[in-house]
């Protein structure tokens, strides 16, 4: 069997791990079911969650990775030969592939968005049409199709490139762009009008609004958010070497992924409070929202409203890619370690 890769650097393993934690889970996702559960108390849930559920979960899957040096299947093996816990390897196995199944639907979304930044589709003329652009998109045929089809693609062709020439190289140079732009992002959304009442559904709770549903969703986007019970950190970790500080790797990647989530929700919930729009309105949110504040926005500069929204949808775009690499290596690992595939096969089978 071919030598197993591992990750060149400590700043490699953190960027690789916050590559595959920050996502669609945190610029997409953490804003919606903030705004569906009622701001900041939400946000305070999550964040216990966080700290007191996820992270401890997230360095036990590491430790699992790093100390078994193998796939999800092959771990249970190494660490409990002959028992049963090689089934719930086998299970870490199937579970990425069934959320990249939706995923890189997500991950389409974000495409066609970028194109749609990238040719200028946000501009005055297109006022009218902001509302029904994002439902008219995805109750589409064709459209969405080819944007899966197309991320899916990117996906499979960075994990074919391998661990250090593929998976790391893109979360090095991607990550740090990443949090810059969206730091830019965040800058310009608390200074837009209106804003101040999106920091403050962000920071002022009002616990009577916390209903046990939102409870249980805070819970569950700290577990989204960290890629925890899907093999992927597991898998990740099993690339990180045995000198490494499995401490420290783990708190960076876990406090990275926890501060994108709270600017990604600080460049969003003001910009849905500046537009007007309903906190609560689902899973389409910033979809609707930042097209509707970059049209505003073109009304008095074109060119910053082009430039920003470009740099938001490739944001979104990028850190989707960075996190569905890593749901594919689950299951490439799986298939090159324990079913002697090629990489190539692997991926392809995947
Ligand atoms: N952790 C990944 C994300 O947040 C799944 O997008």
């Amino acid at each position: 069997m071919a030598k197993r890769e591992t990750f060149g650097s400590r700043f490699a393993v953190i960027m690789a791990m916050a590559g595959s934690a920050i996502g669609l889970g945190n610029i997409w996702r953490f804003p919606y079911t903030v705004g569906e559960g009622g701001g900041a108390a939400f946000i305070i849930v999550y964040l216990i969650s966080s700290l007191f559920l996820a992270m401890p979960i997230f360095m036990a899957e590491s430790i699992i990775g790093r100390t078994a040096h193998a796939g999800t299947f092959g771990s249970m093996e190494k660490l409990a030969p002959g028992t049963k816990w090689k089934y719930v390897g086998l299970l870490t196995v199937i579970a990425p592939l069934i959320l990249v199944s939706y995923y890189s639907v997500v991950g389409g979304w974000s495409f066609e968005y970028l194109l749609k930044a990238l040719s200028f589709s946000f501009n005055a003329d297109s006022m009218d049409q902001i509302d029904s652009m994002f439902g008219s998109f995805i109750s589409g045929t064709w459209g969405p199709l080819l944007c899966h089809t197309l991320f899916i693609t990117a996906t499979c062709l960075i994990v074919l490139a391998g661990v250090k020439n593929g998976i790391e190289k893109f979360a090095k140079l991607t990550m740090p762009l990443l949090f810059i732009l969206i730091v830019l992002i965040m800058i310009y959304a608390v200074t837009l009008p209106g804003a101040a009442q999106g920091v403050e559904y962000m920071l002022k709770p009002d616990f009577s609004k916390l209903t046990g549903r939102a409870v249980a969703s805070a819970m569950g986007q700290s577990f989204f958010s960290l890629s925890l019970g899907v093999g992927v950190i597991l898998i990740y970790s099993s690339y990180i070497s045995k000198e490494e500080n499995l401490l420290s790797s783990g708190l960076g990647t876990a406090g990275f992924d926890l501060m994108f989530a709270m600017i990604a929700g600080f460049a969003v919930m003001p910009a849905v409070f500046a537009a007007g729009i309903e906190p609560g309105a689902g899973p389409g949110l910033i979809f609707q929202t930042m097209p509707y504040i970059f049209v505003k926005m073109g009304m008095d500069a074109p060119w910053l409203s082009a430039t920003v929204s470009i740099l938001f949808f490739l944001t979104i775009f990028v850190a989707a890619l960075t996190s569905s690499i890593s749901m594919v290596e689950a299951g490439v690992a799986y298939l090159t370690e324990e079913k002697g595939l090629s990489r190539k096969k692997a991926v392809f089978v995947i």
